[in-house]
C-alpha cells in the first residue's frame, strides 16, 4: 500500500479538521491516544486519502520516509509525552511538527533536544480555529530551514490565501520563531477583542442600545476600515436570540472571560524584552478583572457611578468610535511589532514584517483589512517602526481628534477602558519628546543616589537635594 505523505497525532477538534484539510491533496495517516476517537473519525470521514491506526508503531510505519509527523494535542506536557513515545519508532532525519499552541520556550528546547538526537523539530503556529483548520488556516512555521522546502508543498496546499491570492504561510526562522510569532498574534487578538468589547460596553451603557442595535453599527463598521473577521462574527453574536426567541443571548451570558494563556505569555515576554506592550497586557488584566465577578458585585455596591451622560449625539459618536477603534488597533499593532523586533534582535531571527502582516491577512482570527495597510506600509519601509511610517502616521493623525474625544468622554463618564485608554496613553507618551522621567530621576537620586544625566552638561551627576546642597559630577 502506498505510504502516507504525512502523519498526524491528536484528533480533537483542530486535529480532525486539519487532517481533513490535508487529505484533500495528500494522503495522511492519523492516530489518537484514545483509539475510539480514531475509529469514529474514520467512520465519519472515510476516504482513500485517510489512513487511521490505533497502534502507534503501525501509524509510524504507514508514513513515507523521511517521515513528517505532526502533533496536535493539548499544549505542554502532553506534547513531550507524545514525542517521547514517538522517538524510539522514528529514523534519524525524520521531522516532528508541533501544530499546537506550544510555548515558544518549549519549542526552542524541543528543537535542540531533537536536533542533538538527529531529528528535526518544527513548531508551526496554526491560527483560524476549527473553521480555519478545515478550510485554510494562517500558518507560522519555524524550525530547521533545510527541511522547510520539503514541508512547503503540504503547508501551501492547506493554508488560507492573502488578499492577493498568495499563501498565508512563510518560513519564519529557527528556534521557536514560528510559535513566537503565533504567540504575539494571539496577544494582538486579545487586544482587538477587548477594544471591541469596550465599544460594545459604551454603546450599551452610555447610549442604552440593545445588542441588535449595536450589530447594526458593527455591520456599518464592517464596510469600512475596521472590516475584519472579528467584526464579521460579532454581528451574528450580537443578533443571536435565546431559546425564547425574544431576548438577546448575549444579555444572558455571564460576564467572565476565559483565557488559555497565550495573551499572558505575550505580556510576560514583553516585560522580559523591555517592550511597553500596554494594550495586550491591559487586555489580559481586563480578562482577570472580568473573572473577579464576586468582588465586582460587592465593590459595585460601595461606589456610586455617574449616570452616563454623553453629550455627543449617537450619530456622531458612531463615527468617532470607528476612528478610536482604528487608532487603538494601529497603536496595538505598533506595540506588537516592536515586541517582534526586540525578540528578533535578542534571538537572532530575521523577521520580514511585511510577510508577517501578509500571512495574517487570511485564515487567522485577526484577519482584517488593517493588515493589508500594514503589509503595504512595511513593504515600503521594511525595518521601520509602524509609528514612523508616513501612511500610518497620516491615518493615526486623522483619527486622533476622535480617539481623544471618545476616550475622554468615556473616562469622564466612569466607563472602564482598559485597552482604548492605554493605547491612547501609549501614543501620547511615545510622541512626547520631553516626558516626565526627569522628575522620577530626581526622586531616585534623592533616596538612592542613583545619579542622573543632564540635558545641559555632559557626565553623570548626583545632587544633595537639600537647599544649598552640592551638585556633583560623579563621572
Ligand atoms: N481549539 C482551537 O480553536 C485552537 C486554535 C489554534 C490552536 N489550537 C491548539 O491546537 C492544539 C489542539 O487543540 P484542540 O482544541 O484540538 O485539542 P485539545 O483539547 O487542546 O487537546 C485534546 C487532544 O490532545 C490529546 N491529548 C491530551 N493529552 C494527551 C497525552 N498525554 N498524550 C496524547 N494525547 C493527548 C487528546 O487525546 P485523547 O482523545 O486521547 O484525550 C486529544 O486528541 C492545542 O495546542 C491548542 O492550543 C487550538
Amino acid at each position: 500500500m502506498e505510504k502516507s505523505s504525512i502523519g498526524l497525532i491528536g484528533l480533537a477538534v483542530m486535529g480532525q479538521n486539519i487532517a481533513r484539510n490535508i487529505s484533500r491533496n495528500h494522503k495522511i495517516s492519523v492516530y489518537n491516544r484514545t483509539a475510539s476517537v480514531t475509529e469514529d473519525f474514520l467512520k465519519e470521514y472515510e476516504s482513500n486519502m485517510l489512513v487511521g491506526e490505533t497502534d502507534l508503531k503501525a501509524f509510524v510505519d504507514s508514513v513515507a520516509s523521511p517521515r513528517k509527523i505532526a502533533i496536535m494535542v493539548k499544549a505542554g506536557k502532553p506534547v513531550d509525552m507524545v514525542i517521547e513515545g514517538l522517538l524510539p519508532l522514528l529514523d534519524k532525519g525524520d521531522t516532528i511538527l508541533d501544530f499546537g499552541n506550544s510555548n515558544y520556550h518549549d519549542v526552542i528546547r524541543r528543537e535542540k533536544e531533537l536536533a542533538d538526537k538527529g531529528f528535526n523539530f518544527f513548531g508551526c503556529g496554526v491560527s483560524g480555529g476549527e473553521e480555519g483548520a478545515l478550510n485554510g488556516p494562517s500558518m507560522m512555521p519555524g524550525g530547521n530551514k533545510a527541511v522547510w522546502e520539503d514541508l512547503r508543498p503540504i503547508f501551501e496546499s492547506i493554508c488560507a490565501e492573502d488578499f492577493d491570492g498568495g499563501k498565508c504561510v512563510t518560513y519564519l526562522g529557527e528556534n521557536g520563531a514560528g510559535l513566537y510569532v503565533k504567540m504575539v498574534h494571539n496577544g494582538i487578538e486579545y487586544g482587538v477583542m477587548q477594544m471591541m468589547a469596550e465599544a460594545y460596553e459604551t454603546l450599551t451603557h452610555a447610549y442604552g442600545l440593545n445588542p441588535g442595535e449595536i450589530a447594526d453599527i458593527f455591520e456599518k463598521y464592517q464596510t469600512g476600515k475596521l472590516q475584519s473577521y472579528l467584526f464579521e462574527i460579532s454581528i451574528p453574536i450580537l443578533r443571536k436570540k435565546d431559546e425564547s426567541g425574544k431576548d438577546f443571548l448575549l444579555d444572558k451570558i455571564l460576564d467572565k472571560a476565559g483565557q488559555k494563556g497565550t495573551g499572558r505569555w505575550t505580556a510576560l515576554d514583553s516585560l522580559d524584552q523591555g517592550v511597553a506592550l500596554s494594550v495586550i497586557t491591559e487586555a489580559v488584566f481586563a480578562r482577570t478583572v472580568s473573572s473577579m465577578k464576586d468582588k465586582r458585585e460587592v465593590f459595585s455596591k460601595l461606589y456610586d457611578k455617574p449616570k452616563p451622560n454623553f453629550e455627543t449625539p449617537l450619530e456622531d459618536f458612531i463615527v468617532e468610535l470607528e476612528d478610536a477603534l482604528y487608532a487603538g488597533m494601529l497603536v496595538s499593532y505598533a506595540q506588537g511589532f516592536l515586541l517582534l523586533k526586540s525578540a528578533a534582535e535578542d534571538k537572532g531571527w530575521d523577521f520580514d514584517y511585511a510577510e508577517i502582516s501578509r500571512i495574517w491577512e487570511g485564515g487567522c482570527i485577526i484577519r482584517a483589512k488593517i493588515l493589508s495597510t500594514l503589509h503595504t506600509a512595511f513593504g515600503k519601509n521594511p525595518q521601520a517602526d509602524l509609528l514612523e511610517i508616513p501612511e500610518i502616521a497620516k491615518d493615526l493623525s486623522d483619527s486622533l481628534p476622535n480617539f481623544r474625544k471618545v476616550v475622554g468622554e468615556c473616562m469622564s463618564n466612569g466607563m472602564p477602558l482598559f485597552c482604548l485608554s492605554s493605547a491612547l496613553t501609549s501614543f501620547e507618551a511615545m510622541t512626547n519628546a520631553r516626558g516626565s522621567a526627569n522628575f522620577i530621576q530626581g526622586q531616585r537620586d534623592f533616596f538612592g543616589a542613583h545619579t542622573f544625566l543632564r540635558t545641559d552638561k555632559e557626565g553623570v551627576w548626583h545632587a544633595d537635594w537639600h537647599e544649598g546642597g552640592a551638585i556633583t559630577k560623579v563621572k
